[in-house]
Formats: structure tokens, sequence, C-alpha cells
């Protein structure tokens, strides 16, 4: 598995995989439209798979993506906007959120956020285990987006009805 970061070469082929996984490019959080197209990140993709996927000419040099993060930087904080991996358990989502951290690191962030829904008890285990805390819980704020997004379904996770977003952070020291 290889890990690399979205740049102008590769940003069609990463686009091409977002479209595909979510059929829009486009995420609202917090009442918030964000372009999934512009953002930064990493994206790792499978060597065993890519040989094959490439032979047939459908995903191109960068193989098969099987895992994604995007971020972005306002001020003195990194906001992890998308994490996805389609391996589950190969710790894809591990090493690409460690990317995320080393450059927030790197850039001298002083906080690592991101925002979950209440119904993604994975995401919240993954994320605790991985040194973030919950810090704040914004009731119903899903609502509001799926004003602005209808598509967002009423019933997430685990048959949990998806309500709420929760901010979890880590501080860089
Ligand atoms: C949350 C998510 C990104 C985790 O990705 P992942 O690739 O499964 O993550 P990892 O493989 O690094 O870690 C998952 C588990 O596999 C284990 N693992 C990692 N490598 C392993 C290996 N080689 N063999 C066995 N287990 C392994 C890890 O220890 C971890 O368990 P833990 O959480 O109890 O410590 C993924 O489940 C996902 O895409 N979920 C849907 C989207 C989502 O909810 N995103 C987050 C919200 S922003």
């Amino acid at each position: 598995m290889e890990i690399k970061r979205i740049d102008q070469a590769n940003r069609a082929f990463v686009d091409e995989f977002i479209l595909r996984k979510w059929y829009t490019m486009e995420m609202v959080v917090h009442g918030e439209r964000i372009d999934l197209g512009s953002a930064d990140g990493w994206f790792a993709s499978d060597g065993i798979a890519s040989e094959k996927i490439a032979s047939e000419k459908i995903a191109g040099e960068d193989g098969e993506i099987v895992g994604l993060i995007t971020y972005r930087i306002s001020g003195d904080e990194m906001e992890i906007l998308s994490l996805d991996s389609l391996k589950e358990n190969r710790g894809i989502g591990s090493r690409l959120l460690g990317e995320a951290v080393e450059e927030a690191r790197r850039v001298g962030c002083t906080r690592v956020m991101l925002i979950t829904t209440n119904d993604n008890l994975h995401a919240l285990r993954f994320y605790q285990k991985r040194g973030f805390d919950m810090v704040r819980i914004y009731r119903n704020a899903v609502d509001e987006s799926r004003k602005i997004k209808p598509e967002i379904p009423l019933i997430g996770d685990n048959g949990i009805p998806i309500k709420h977003e929760i901010e979890m952070e880590m501080k860089i020291e």
C-alpha cells in the first residue's frame, strides 16, 4: 500500500473516487457547504490491485484508491474534512490520520479537529483510541445540514437516528 499526497497530477483521479463513493463533491457540515474537490489530503492506493486495474485501463497509474483523508487549515487549526477506508482493519485509516497529524505538527497547528455524527460509533471509537477527545456537541445540527442537503439520511450507522454533530480534537504540543 502506498500513501500519496493529492496534487495537480492526481486530482482528477481522486475526484473520480469521491464521486464514485458519494455521488457528489460537496459535503455539508455545520450548515456549511464544503467542496472536497479543492481540499488537500492524502490517498492510499493498493499496489497489488493497481497492476490489475491499470492493465484494465480503469484507474491509471495511481492504482486503486483504498482510502482518502482530506483536510483544511485555518489559522493554527487543522480540520479533518473526511476520512474513509475501503479496506478496513488493515491500518489504512491510521496511516492516513497519522499523515494529517504529522502535517499539522509540521506547519505549527495547535489543534486538529473534526466533526462526526452521533450515529458513527465506529469513528468515535477510532478517534478516541488515537488521541482525540470529544469537546463539543452541536445538538440537532444535522437537521440544519439536511435543509441544505436533503439526501443526508435520517437513520445512520447501527440504525441510530442521525441528529447531532460531535466535535473531536487533538491538541498538538
Ligand atoms: C473509521 C475508518 C476510517 C477506520 O479505517 P481503517 O482503515 O479500518 O482503520 P485501521 O485499519 O487503521 O484501524 C481499524 C482497526 O483495525 C486494526 N488493525 C490495523 N491494522 C491491522 C492489521 N494489519 N490486522 C488486524 N487489525 C488491524 C486497528 O488496530 C484498529 O482497531 P482499533 O480501532 O481497535 O485500534 C473506517 O472504518 C471508515 O472509513 N469508516 C467509514 C467512514 C467514517 O466513519 N469516517 C470517519 C468519520 S470522519
